[in-house]
């Protein structure tokens, strides 16, 4: 018998055949853009740390339904930077707060499937993601209550799914219990389930302005290291109701995707959060490397792990991608 019997090449030999043989596909629909919405600006503003990012000011949703639909975007997920940040995070559940009247302008004028964060970090004076006790603990109980009043007022404002980030114990039936007493119980929720401790959210806190004021969120958010324990979590808010599970950052977590997708038959959702995204950006503006062929494997890895939605900042350049590669023949 002649060596080698088998030619793995051949399957590779062109692009027709690569395109047939092909495992795994992106595809725009599970892309999720997140927005952020400032009350205290009145034009765009970028940050240095996430190059190709806007804020928005509050009437920029106009802006952004003309275009994000148009580039094949139709998911976004919701941030709010507002004015005034109190103790208690006020700002989150306030009928008209930055978040609550952003959905409201993007539902009114898009047909946008609006997704909102639910957390206080952004909202609270000391950037904890809960209500501090005397002690500077981040007190889980009472902060419950006040997810539950910020995803009313959020479903209220028209939020399509509800997306609470705090890593509150409970969280997920809090807020189910609130949202259904509410007569919201149409309203999906997709959980942050596993959270993790990460360094990787630093160009976010950046644009969103939350990071903590003193102390660091280890005693909420999971140690990087943790592969059971997330099994756990995601375990939990299944029980608790959850429509949709998350492992976030994404890329330096594809086994904690995988193991997941394994487990669970939610919808599973990847985040490739501020880092990820900002890490590439940095490293293609220096020449160092192909910032498209980067972009597009390192969402194609994420999806191979194993998840089904993807929420990226790369979500409009990789539709564009996505949409030139369908138009070659
Ligand atoms: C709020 C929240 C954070 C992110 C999403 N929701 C920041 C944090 O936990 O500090 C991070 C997103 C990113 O880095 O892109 N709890
Ligand atoms: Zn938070």
């Amino acid at each position: 018998m002649m060596f080698p019997e088998v030619r793995m090449r051949r399957l590779r030999q062109s692009s027709r055949m690569r395109d047939l043989t092909t495992e795994t596909r992106l595809h725009a629909d599970e892309f999720v853009l997140p927005l952020f919405f400032d009350e205290n600006i009145d034009k765009v503003k970028t940050t240095e740390s996430m190059p190709g990012v806007k804020t928005y000011p509050l009437s920029g949703y106009k802006e952004i339904a003309s275009g994000l639909q148009k580039n094949g975007i139709n998911s976004v997920l919701v941030f709010g930077i507002p004015k005034h940040k109190d103790a208690q995070g006020s700002g989150a559940y306030a009928e008209d707060g930055v978040v609550q009247k952003a959905i409201r302008g993007l539902k009114e004028n898009s047909d946008l499937l609006v997704i909102a964060d639910l957390c206080l970090c952004e909202y609270t004076d000391h950037g904890h993601c809960g209500l501090l006790d005397g002690c500077g603990y981040v007190d889980n109980d009472t902060t419950l209550e006040l997810y539950g009043k910020t995803a009313v007022s959020q479903a209220e404002a028209g939020a399509d799914i509800i997306a609470p980030s705090g890593m509150m114990d409970g969280q997920i039936a809090a807020i189910r219990i609130a949202l259904d007493d509410a007569g919201f119980e149409k309203v999906p929720i997709m959980a942050y389930s596993a959270k993790f401790y990460s360094a990787y959210y630093g160009p976010f806190r950046d644009v969103a302005c939350s990071a903590p004021g003193k102390g660091d969120r280890a005693g909420y958010q999971m140690p990087c290291g943790n592969r059971k324990e997330a099994i756990r979590e995601i375990d939990m808010d299944v029980a608790e109701g959850a429509d949709m599970i998350m492992v976030k950052p994404a890329g330096p977590y594809l086994d904690i995707i995988r193991d997941a997708a394994n487990t669970f038959d939610l919808p599973l959702v990847a985040y490739q959060v501020s880092g990820e995204y900002s890490m590439i950006k940095a490293a293609a503006q220096n020449g160092w490397i192909n910032e498209q062929r980067v972009m597009m494997e390192s969402l194609l890895a994420i999806k191979r792990a194993g998840a089904d939605i993807i929420i990226t900042y790369f979500a409009e350049e990789a539709a564009k991608v996505l949409r030139e590669k369908n138009g070659r023949n």
